[in-house]
């Protein structure tokens, strides 16, 4: 973004009209013209996110007086700010300067070309976790950085469970089993809304009974045996045992965290950002009462946890790319990052803070064990085709859960759309699928 607005006044019209806030991080109101870089964020405002980032730019500004940062308030929903973004980026608008990418996102946009390789920079990329750079990797070139990791996680009731389950029988059973001598309303919530939040806890089961999305040539691999009885496992709960209520086909993270935190489910499948909030005994009927454990899985399956997580990346048409990158180099910083596990719950995503004492205690396991599962976390194939490969499935899955469908029919749907694009746009490069998911 260009110090100067009052050059571009429809790209303010234009915020203005979709409702969104201009605010640096000094306050909300006219952008300064005062020759220094300004640089746009729109950064992301689950739980304590929002205060953090601010206090965390405060710090950047106040070390860097010659860029100001202003923040825009996007949806938290990964779809609905992907959306806001392809549309800001078709336009090729020269804001947002810094894009904060979902984990599945960076080779969409690297191909579409909306986005700067990082390599003029020269980023220390040494101490992240691997997974998280490959998908930040595009045609050999690295086009973000990773800010924070996202692991799925089971949360379950320690007042109501002696130990956390060892299989999705075990699971499921157990879920009923609390709920009825706890007179719960629910043994078990997840994201269940038509949006990439269904797709992960689908292939989080998916992998516990052993399927994947893709298989190793590329192709669709969603009507697999192992893949209906994923489906039938999560239809059953809906509509066979009760055991998760149907409201959840509507529900994404904070509906799901709001139930487990009113104390109305025996467990819970969300992220990690969860974990710190519900800590709060002014807000949280479970505080002290929950741990997080993996979520089990079926013989024959791995235990599965979907890779998450956010990324910071530089708009390709932005006018101020090195102080985007002084932004994006700073708040990846191992002390920023620390911090933010401590007050957001969010796991770094550099390696080093794990073993260097500074996590100890702040996270909901121990930070060896935290390493252990976001090292064995399963990361969504990493394709630019990805976000209309999951669009297909998340109407199928959709279709399914709300009785539209069987598991098996709309698998096969889903399965036949999906090789379908891809034989339309022709087979992914090599190197473009990665993950086992
Ligand atoms: C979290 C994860 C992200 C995932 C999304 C699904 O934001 O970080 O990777 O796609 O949830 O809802």
């Amino acid at each position: 973004m260009t110090g100067a607005s009052s050059r571009r006044p429809w790209r303010r019209v234009a915020a203005l009209a979709a409702g969104f806030a201009w605010c640096s991080v000094a306050g909300c109101g006219p952008e300064e013209e005062s020759g220094r870089a300004v640089v746009s964020f729109p950064g992301s405002a689950l739980g304590a996110e929002a205060e953090l980032l601010r206090t965390q730019l405060a710090r950047f500004t106040a070390q860097n007086p010659d860029v100001e940062v202003v923040s825009r308030e996007t949806p938290d929903a990964a779809d609905q700010r992907h959306q806001l973004y392809v549309q800001w980026l078709n336009a090729r608008a020269d804001d947002p300067d810094i894009l904060q990418l979902d984990v599945i996102w960076t080779p969409e946009f690297a191909a579409a070309g909306w986005i700067l390789p990082l390599d003029r920079f020269a980023p220390d990329a040494s101490d992240f976790f691997a997974a998280t750079l490959e998908a930040n990797r595009f045609g050999g070139r690295l086009y973000a950085l990773p800010w924070f990791v996202d692991v799925g996680m089971l949360y379950w009731r320690t007042d109501l469970l002696e130990a956390p389950p060892r299989s999705l029988d075990e699971l499921a059973d157990t879920a009923a089993a609390g709920r009825a001598r706890a007179s719960l309303p629910y043994g078990i919530v997840w994201q269940g809304a038509r949006y990439e939040g269904l797709v992960t806890v689908f292939l989080e089961v998916l992998g516990g009974f052993g399927g994947r999305m893709l298989d190793a040539d590329g192709q669709a691999d969603v009507d697999s045996a192992e893949a209906v009885r994923a489906l039938e496992f999560l239809h059953a709960q809906l509509h066979g045992s009760r055991i998760a209520p149907e409201a959840v086909l509507s529900w994404q993270e904070e509906q799901v965290r709001f139930a487990f935190q009113n104390g109305r489910s025996v467990y819970m499948r969300n992220w990690p950002y969860a974990y710190a909030l519900m800590q709060n005994p002014s807000d949280s009927k479970v505080a002290g009462r929950f741990a997080v454990a993996p979520l089990p899985a079926a013989p024959g399956g791995a235990p599965t946890a979907a890779l998450g997580g956010q990324q910071l990346a530089i708009n390709a048409k932005t006018d101020h790319p090195d102080a985007a990158y002084r932004v994006i180099e700073f708040l990846t910083r191992p002390e920023q990052m620390i911090e933010r596990a401590r007050v957001a719950g969010q796991f770094p995503s550099r390696i080093s803070p794990y073993a260097s004492g500074a996590l100890d205690g702040v996270l909901p396991v121990p930070p060896a064990d935290a390493q252990r599962i976001i090292e064995a976390a399963v990361p969504r194939p990493a394709t630019p085709l990805y976000t209309e490969l999951s669009g297909l499935l998340q109407v199928r899955l959709h279709r399914a859960l709300t009785r539209q469908q069987t598991p098996r029919e709309a698998l096969a749907d889903a399965a036949r759309e999906m090789n379908a694009l891809i034989e339309r746009v022709g087979p992914l490069e090599a190197g473009d699928v990665s993950g086992g998911a």
